[in-house]
């Protein structure tokens, strides 16, 4: 029998049918549940596109002020995971901190396995996503004060998701226009099709483990440098330049040793990243109207965006995602390394969109391999082997 073709890192080939989220790289084009992002970051909020992703509808206003409703009440995270929290090393990633935690949450919640009823009852998987979406931003916010000797800001119900979690990170509540952008942030990272933390959703949710392993496991998943890294190392990359004049020969070397520049190309986009562009044009009106902090950093990025832009435009390399919602990040004061984690808060609304879709229409994961290993043998006793 002759093997079947491996197609490394299954690139091109199809993993699932899906009706989540489309994306047309040649037109730069990303739709959620046949909404263009563009449409929804103008008009909506993260909480209605999470009802629209895990759904498939814009939701009806009852439906929504439920799914807030519960969003705020299931902000606070149970006594016994911060204690848990406490005897992790405060100088450990997040994202490893944040792997733990949603592992550990699922303990303190009994019912884990669903039954065939429960799996056909969207209001109650929707209740169970909820209760995930609402307890990442606490968990976040709440290492960021325990790793630094201060207690954690408990949650409060009378704000927003985006603008909660600025508050829990400050303790002060935030500049609306910077809960705003946070909200665009989180409605362009909720979904992007089947990518890597994704897949590893589909295959985890096929074995009808529960939903917190699920999750965990996309987490560990966008954690490599390959995946979510990237708006982290943008701001390290700004360090690392220093200073506008520095700009075009770092650029110039970086580019003569092979190396990428963080926040630039994407595998599926062939033209400017629709992301990107909205973030942009948010970062710049920002900006004008003098609501960024305008640090060192910001002058560095846009100088190496103009520079990069120039070099690589017409390679078809254009900034990323990653690129502004780094910038933006650290324009609004926070830690690079929680920018992995809250690229995760907002990706949990797909990864759970991704939980839903896969159980309505399970099969387990089983591919095969071309085996290249030695054919059967004889076992050698170890006193036989020299
Ligand atoms: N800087 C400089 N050159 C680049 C960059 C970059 N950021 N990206 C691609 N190129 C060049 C490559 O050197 C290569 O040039 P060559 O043909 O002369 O050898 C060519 O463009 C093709 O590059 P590939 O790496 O093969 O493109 P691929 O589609 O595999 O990579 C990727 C896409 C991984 C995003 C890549 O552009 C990259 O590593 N960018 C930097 C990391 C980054 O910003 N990642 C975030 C992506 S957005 C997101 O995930 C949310």
């Amino acid at each position: 029998m002759t093997d079947a073709t491996v197609v490394p890192g299954l690139e091109g080939v199809p993993a699932t049918h899906s009706a989540i989220s489309h994306i047309d790289g040649t037109a730069g084009l990303l739709s959620y549940r046949g909404y263009p992002i563009a449409e929804l970051v103008a008009q909506s909020h993260y909480e209605e596109v999470a009802l629209l992703l895990l759904d498939g509808e814009l939701p009806k206003a009852k439906d929504l002020e439920r799914f807030d409703a519960g969003l705020r009440a299931h902000r606070q995270i149970k006594y016994n995971v911060r204690e848990i929290m406490k005897f992790l090393p405060v100088t450990g990633h997040p994202m490893d901190m944040l792997h733990c935690a949603i592992a550990s949450l699922g303990m303190f919640y009994p019912q884990q396995e669903l039954s065939d009823a429960e799996r056909d009852n969207a209001s109650h998987l929707d209740a169970m996503a909820m209760r995930i979406i609402a307890r990442i931003p606490t968990i976040v916010a709440m290492w960021d004060q325990m790793r630094f000797g201060n207690d954690p800001i408990p949650p409060r119900s009378d704000l927003s998701h985006a603008a909660n979690f600025l508050y829990m990170l400050h303790g002060r509540e935030p500049d609306p226009l910077h809960a705003r952008i946070l909200d665009a942030c989180f409605i362009l990272h909720a979904e992007h099709t089947i990518n890597a933390s994704t897949f590893s959703v589909l295959v985890s949710t096929s074995t009808l483990t529960n939903p917190y392993h699920v999750i965990a496991g996309a987490v560990g998943t966008l954690a490599g440098p390959l995946h979510g890294g990237a708006n982290q190392r943008v701001v390290e990359m700004l360090e690392e330049i220093g200073s506008v004049d520095n700009v075009v020969p770092f650029l110039e070397a970086r580019l003569a040793a092979k190396e990428k520049i963080w926040g630039f190309g994407h595998r599926v986009y062939k033209t400017t990243d629709p992301r990107a562009a909205i973030l942009k044009e948010m970062m710049e009106d920002l900006a004008q109207a003098g609501h960024l902090r305008q640090s060192r950093q910001f002058a560095i990025a846009r100088a190496l965006e103009e520079a990069a832009a120039e070099r690589l435009g017409s390679k078809g390399i254009h900034a990323n995602v990653d690129f502004y919602s780094g910038v933006l990040y650290h324009e609004m004061g926070i830690r690079s390394d929680l920018f992995t984690p809250i690229f995760a808060m907002a990706r949990s609304v797909g990864w759970l969109a991704h939980w839903r879709e896969q159980l309505s229409n399970n099969r387990i994961f089983r591919p095969t391999q071309n085996y290249t290993g030695a054919s059967t043998r004889a076992y050698q006793p170890l006193s036989e082997r020299h």
